[in-house]
C-alpha cells in the first residue's frame, strides 16, 4: 500500500491534513517530528508533509528536522511552520513578516507549477502567521504571492519539494482540495489504493491468520469504534468472537436491549451481557463529586468487565475498538486534561492473553463509520453521537439514584424523539438531557409543586475541543418542554443550556 507521512511540528490542523490525504484514498499516517531519520527512510513513504506548527524556526529550541530528509529522492510539501522550515533547512531566510495574515486572503499562483495545476491564477486562501520567508533558498523559485507575502509558495523542481504558507487543507482555502490531490497524484503519482472495501477485506483476511482457531474477546459499549470492531471481528471467525457488554444501568433508555438484539440478530457472536445497575449504584450512594463518579464508575466498570473475562476457561485473544487519533503521538507533548476520558484499555496483570488485536487503528472516525456502514450496521449505531463512557452519571448532577436515572432516561427519550421526527438532529453534533441537582417551585391543576428540573443541552462542533450552543427553533423546544413536563413523572420545569464551549464544556460534569 502506498504511504503518505504527515511529519508533525505541533500544528492544530495535523490530523486534518492525515484525513484530507485519505479522502484522496491515499493512506496518510502521522508521525511526531521527533521519529529519526533512518526510520521514515526504511518505510518507503510516496511523499512526505510537514505540518505547521506554533514556533518559529529561527528558535533554537523550535522543532527542526534533519537535512537529510530533503535528499531521501521522496517529494515534499511543507506548510505553515513546514514551508518556513524548509526554507530554513535549505538557507533562506525567515524572520518576522512586517504584517502578520490571519483569515482568507487573496494568493496569487505561477499556474505553470505542477502544485497549482487546475487551479486559477488567483484564489482564496487561509493564511495564520507572524513569520515568513523573506528570502527563498538557493534552487527554489516563488510560485505564491499575497500583498503582504513575498513567497505565499515555492518550489524546487528539480528536487520536487514544494512549500505553500496558508493552510490548503482547511475548507477555507478555495483550492487546497485540488491542491493536496496535484500534489499526490501529478507530483508523488500515487495511484490511490486506498479504498474501504479492499481496507475490509484484507483486515478480515489478516485478523483470520493471526487469530487462526484461537478465540477473541471484545468489550462492546454500544458504541460506534467497539460496534465496527465486533463486526469486522465477527466477519473474520464468527462465533470465536466473545462479545462481553456491560450493562451499568447507566445508558440511555431502552439502549442495553437495542445494543444486544442488534448484535445477537445481525452478527454471529457469543453475546454476553453483564447488567449490573444495583453494584454500581451503590458503589455511588452518596457521591457527587464529578471526578469521584467517574473514577468509581471507571473502576467498577473494569472490576465487572475483567471477573466476566476472568470466567472464561478459553481467552484467546483481547480486542479493542481503539481508533487511530486514540494512538497518535503528538509533535508536542500532550494538550491539559480538562476531565478524563478513556482510550486504550490497561490489562490486569492476572489475566493472560494470545495478545492484543485492534482492528481500527488505522482508521480516522469517519473511516470506521464507512466501515461499519459497509458491514450492514445500522445507521442508529454507526452515527450515535458521541456518548461518554460513565454514562447518564456525568449528566446527574449530584448523587445518582435510580429514580434520578429513570427520570432523566425519560426526558432525554423525549427530546431524541421530537429532534428525530423533525429531522432537526442532522443539524446537531450532541443533545441530550441533564438532570441538576435541584428542585424548584411549580404549580400543576390547583396544586404546589415542588419537583425536578431538565435541563437541554445541544450543540455544534468540528471537533469538540470547542462547541457552539445550538439555535433550536422555539417551537421545538416548546414541544420538547411540554411534553417532558406532561409525560415524566417528578419533572416541572425544563431550561435550554445556552453556554458554548469554552466557557462551558458539552457535558455538566
Ligand atoms: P466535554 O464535556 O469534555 O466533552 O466538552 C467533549 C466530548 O467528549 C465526550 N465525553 C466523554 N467521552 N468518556 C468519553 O468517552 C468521558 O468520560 C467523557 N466525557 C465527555 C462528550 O460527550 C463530548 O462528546
Amino acid at each position: 500500500m502506498e504511504k503518505i507521512l504527515v511529519l508533525d511540528f505541533g500544528g492544530q490542523y495535523n490530523q486534518l491534513i492525515a484525513r484530507r490525504v485519505r479522502d484522496n484514498n491515499v493512506y496518510a499516517e502521522i508521525l511526531p517530528c521527533t521519529t529519526p531519520i533512518e526510520e521514515i527512510r526504511s518505510r518507503g513513504y510516496k511523499g512526505i508533509i510537514f505540518t505547521g506548527g506554533p514556533n518559529s524556526v529561527y528558535d533554537e529550541s523550535s522543532p527542526h528536522y534533519a537535512k537529510e530528509i530533503l535528499d531521501l529522492g521522496v517529494p515534499v510539501l511543507g506548510i505553515c511552520y513546514g514551508c518556513q522550515l524548509i526554507s530554513w533547512m535549505r538557507g533562506g531566510e525567515v524572520k518576522t513578516a512586517p504584517v502578520s495574515e490571519y483569515g482568507k486572503i487573496e494568493v496569487t499562483a505561477d499556474t505553470k507549477s505542477l502544485l497549482f495545476k487546475g487551479i486559477p491564477e488567483k484564489s482564496i486562501v487561509w493564511m495564520s502567521h507572524t513569520d515568513y520567508i523573506a528570502k527563498v533558498p538557493e534552487g527554489f523559485s516563488v510560485i505564491g504571492t499575497t500583498d503582504d507575502c513575498p513567497c505565499a509558495a515555492m518550489e524546487n523542481r528539480a528536487e520536487n519539494i514544494y512549500a505553500v504558507q496558508f493552510h490548503p487543507e482547511v475548507t477555507h482555502s478555495e483550492y487546497g482540495k485540488q491542491l493536496l490531490h496535484n500534489f499526490l497524484y501529478v507530483i508523488c503519482h500515487c495511484s490511490g489504493d486506498w479504498v474501504m472495501d479492499d481496507f475490509i477485506e484484507n483486515t478480515v483476511a489478516a485478523l483470520r491468520e493471526k487469530i487462526g482457531d484461537k478465540k477473541v474477546i471484545l468489550g462492546l459499549s454500544g458504541g460506534v469504534d467497539s460496534s465496527v470492531a465486533a463486526g469486522l471481528l465477527s466477519r473474520a471467525v464468527g462465533k470465536q468472537l466473545t462479545c462481553v457488554f456491560v450493562d451499568q444501568g447507566l445508558m440511555r433508555k431502552d439502549e442495553g436491549d437495542f445494543v444486544e438484539k442488534t448484535f445477537t440478530s445481525l452478527f454471529d457472536m457469543r453475546f454476553v451481557r453483564v447488567n449490573c445497575q444495583e453494584e454500581f449504584l451503590s458503589k455511588l450512594k452518596g457521591v457527587t463529586d464529578p471526578e469521584e463518579k467517574r473514577k468509581i464508575i471507571g473502576t467498577e466498570f473494569y472490576n465487572v468487565f475483567w471477573n466476566e473475562i476472568r470466567k472464561e476457561a478459553d481467552k484467546g485473544f483481547f480486542a479493542q475498538g481503539t481508533i487511530y487519533p486514540d494512538c497518535i503521538e503528538s509533535g508536542k507533548g500532550d494538550a491539559d486534561v480538562i476531565k478524563t476520558h478513556h482510550n486504550r484499555v490497561k490489562m490486569p496483570e492476572d489475566i493472560e492473553f494470545e495478545g492484543v488485536i485492534e482492528p481500527l487503528c488505522d482508521l480516522f472516525k469517519d473511516e470506521v463509520r464507512a466501515v461499519g456502514e459497509k458491514l450492514g450496521i445500522p445507521k442508529e449505531l454507526v452515527w450515535r453521537q458521541p456518548f461518554p463512557g460513565p454514562g447518564l452519571g456525568v449528566r446527574i448532577i449530584g448523587e445518582i439514584t435510580a429514580e434520578k436515572v429513570k427520570i432523566l432516561q425519560e426526558a432525554d427519550a423525549i427530546f431524541r424523539d421530537e429532534m428525530a421526527k423533525t429531522g432537526y438532529e442532522k443539524q446537531l453534533s450532541q443533545f441530550f438531557a441533564v438532570l441538576p441537582d435541584v428542585k424548584t417551585v411549580g404549580v400543576m391543576g390547583d396544586h404546589r409543586t415542588y419537583d425536578h428540573l431538565i435541563a437541554l443541552r445541544a450543540v455544534t462542533t468540528d471537533n469538540f475541543m470547542t462547541a457552539d450552543w445550538a439555535q433550536i427553533p422555539y417551537d421545538l423546544l416548546a414541544k420538547v418542554s411540554n411534553r417532558i413536563t406532561n409525560e415524566v413523572d417528578h419533572v416541572n420545569r425544563v431550561v435550554y443550556d445556552i453556554t458554548s464551549k469554552p466557557p462551558g464544556t458539552v457535558e455538566w460534569e
